[in-house]
């Protein structure tokens, strides 16, 4: 194909990496991967996210607990990316104006947004570079205890830790779905059969061996939706709740948790 080049030669090769060698990334890499991250799209252009860089070994090794993922405690970067609302109300209340709006879920979303915006930025430049990544959406098994580790104030939440390393594997890619069933032409469009259509896809993906659980291949696809349906979050670990922890106006009476 004449359009391919590096960067979509990287992209298309993405594998999440959870083995890292024992290795340093420079501080040449870590600050032009930064710079990139710097770069991303804002909402508004208020950067209102920021990142958590963990470099001590004990808060490292309690994210790792939090996260379940033991290697996590020794990846050779920890990122935490978090919703920021927090720097510019600052910067209102020292211009005299005190934001009420700071509180707003509209608010909250763009920043998330923001937040997982600067992730992907960043692991692809740094996949572009021959590093390996794996994001941690399990920084939210315990939301509290993250933002008391990371000290994290008023207006802000954790989104996604990322840990970044050289490869010390070579998984599989993973099997993705036929992008028919995702992109869709003006409308939505609805499906008698959504176990036809992914007939094929579904075994593709028992081909799949998960390097988490060496010699196991995964479930068809349509056995892993049902899996993940079934599990459901303790209540007492509520997102929302702790979004209103930190000071968000979720819109959500009190009495109705
Ligand atoms: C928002 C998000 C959260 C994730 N959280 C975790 C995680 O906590 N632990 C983990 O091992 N992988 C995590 N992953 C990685 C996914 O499991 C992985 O991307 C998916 O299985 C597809 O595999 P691939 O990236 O190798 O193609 C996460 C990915 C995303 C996008």
């Amino acid at each position: 194909m004449t359009m391919m080049n590096e960067t979509i030669k990287s992209q298309l090769g993405h594998r999440t990496i959870r083995k890292f060698k024992d290795r340093k990334i420079s501080k040449d890499i870590m600050d032009l991967l930064l710079e990139v991250t710097a770069r991303t799209a804002t909402s508004t252009g208020m950067q209102a996210a920021s990142i958590i860089r963990i470099t001590d070994p004990e808060v490292k090794e309690s994210v790792a607990n939090v996260c379940g993922q033991a290697y996590v405690a020794t990846a050779p970067e920890l990122l935490i990316f978090i919703v920021d609302q927090y720097r510019n109300s600052q910067i209102a209340k020292e211009k005299g104006y005190s934001p009420k709006t700071a509180r707003d879920m509209d608010r909250f979303i763009a920043s998330f947004t923001d937040a997982c915006l600067m992730a992907q930025n960043l692991v692809v430049a740094a996949e572009s570079l021959g590093l390996g990544t794996v994001y941690l959406g399990s920084i939210l098994n315990d939301i509290q205890r993250i933002c008391e580790l990371l000290s994290l104030p008023d207006l802000t939440f954790p989104v996604l830790g990322l840990a970044l390393g050289y490869p010390d594997q070579d998984p599989q890619l993973k099997p993705r779905m036929d992008m028919s069933l995702r992109v869709f032409e003006n409308s939505y469009q609805l499906y008698d059969s959504y176990l036809d259509k992914i007939r094929d896809y579904d075994k593709e993906m028992s081909s799949y061996c998960d390097l988490r659980e060496p010699g196991k291949y995964l479930d068809s696809f349509s056995d892993q939706v049902v899996s993940r349906f079934s599990y459901a979050s303790p209540k007492e670990n509520s997102i929302l709740k702790a979004i209103r922890k930190q000071g968000f106006d979720t819109g959500i009476n009190k009495d109705d948790q």
